[in-house]
Parts: C-alpha cells; structure tokens; sequence
C-alpha cells in the first residue's frame, strides 16, 4: 500500500519524507489555499522533495480549460500528476491529458459508476471520498470496496486512491480492502504510531528500569 500525504504543508511533509513514509502528495483548490502559498512555488517546492506523484488540481469547469491549466501544471516537474474533477468534462480533459502521456488523478468521486468511467478514460488514480460519503450516513469505506471489486473484475490499471480519510481506522479498512493508495492528513498518518497500551506498557517498563538504578549506556 502506497502512503500519500493529503497536504501542502511543506514541514509536515518533510517530516515523514524523512521516514520513507511518502509515495506521494495530494493536493486540492482548498489546501492550496490554506497553505497561504502561491499554488506553483509550493507545488514546486514538494515536488523537488518528493520522488512520487505529486497531484496538482485545475481550477477549470470547461474541458478546454482543464486541459490548459493540466498542461500548464504538467510544466512545474516531471513528478505532477494532473487533478480533475469527476465531471463530463473532467473525463474529457482526462482522455486528452492521459493521451498526451500525463498522469492523471480524477477526483471527487462518490459512486462506483463514476469510477468505471474514470478509469475507461485513463485515469491513472481515482479518488472515492471516504470521510465525505459518511458525513452524510453513506458507507464511504463500502464505495472502496466496490471499485475493488469492479477494478478487478475488468482488471483496469486505475489505482484506487482512498481520500478524505478521517480516522486511523479508514486507512486500515481501506488497507484490508485492498485500496492501491491512500492519503491522510499528516496528523493521521503520525497517529497510526499511537495506542494506549503502548503508552501504558511503555511506563511501566520506565518504571521498573529506574528501580534497578541500571544504565544502559
Ligand atoms: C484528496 O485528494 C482530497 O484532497 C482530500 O482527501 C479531501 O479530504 P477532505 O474531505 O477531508 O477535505
């Protein structure tokens, strides 16, 4: 399972860079804007720290202008995978883009049937919206498990990227699924390292380590 990180926080992503933790970066229109950055210098900056895809969204509605933006943030490096929404003409601009030999993540996906045409026209990674579809008492983790399903019946190459990843149990759901990639917010991939009775076995071994007055060096 590929790890990407779900942010345009340049620290946070080194931080787990530095680990081997990330295949990948994700970006979108509302994390760019939060970053407080200029959409091409910060993308820039993590594709030169990044060895994996980096995804870069157009801002276009229109096909044609999906296509220029696609192109335009093909450009920043050779790592960008080009982001469009699973819309009529983000499928357009998805054919084109996938035919000129770009990578090509169609996001915003909600529904099997969206997926099957993602992946008929080249999309190198799609991403369903786990967090999103439970926010409204869907079952964001079954959507994952019907795209497997349909995935691997017609044995399509589209990867399936498991988004809006909310908790630590999404990405291990997914992970037993058999999602291809996921991507979380830093804070969820650090909390993965967290369980209580890590913690509680931890202090009690500090406990009795400092009864024998023993050091190690
Ligand atoms: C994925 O590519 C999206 O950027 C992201 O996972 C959306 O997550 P959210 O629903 O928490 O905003």
């Amino acid at each position: 399972m590929k790890f990407f990180v779900d942010t345009a926080d340049v620290d946070a992503i080194r931080e787990l860079n530095d680990l081997g933790m990330v295949d990948g970066v994700t970006t979108n229109p509302s994390i760019i804007a939060k970053s407080g950055r200029n959409i091409e210098e910060v993308t820039r900056e993590i594709c030169e720290m990044v060895a994996g895809p980096v995804s870069a969204e157009v801002v276009a509605n229109d096909a044609e202008g999906m296509i220029t933006e696609g192109r335009h943030l093909a450009k920043i490096a050779s790592n960008i995978t080009i982001k469009v929404p699973l819309t009529w003409d983000g499928l357009k601009a998805c054919k084109v883009l996938s035919g000129e030999g770009h990578k090509l993540n169609v996001t915003l996906c909600f529904s099997a049937a969206q997926a099957i045409l993602a992946a008929k026209a080249g999309a190198t990674f799609i991403s369903p919206f786990i967090g999103r579809l439970d926010d409204i008492n869907l079952d964001g983790m079954e959507l994952i498990a019907q795209i497997r399903e349909i995935y691997d019946n017609y044995d399509f190459k589209t990867e399936i990227l498991a988004a809006s990843i909310r908790s630590v149990n999404h990405i291990t759901d997914a992970a037993r699924i058999g999602a291809d990639v996921i991507t979380a917010p830093p804070a969820i991939i650090k909390a993965m390292a967290s369980h209580v009775l890590t913690d509680k076995g931890l202090a009690q071994f500090n406990a009795d380590w400092a009864k024998t007055g023993q050091k190690i060096v």
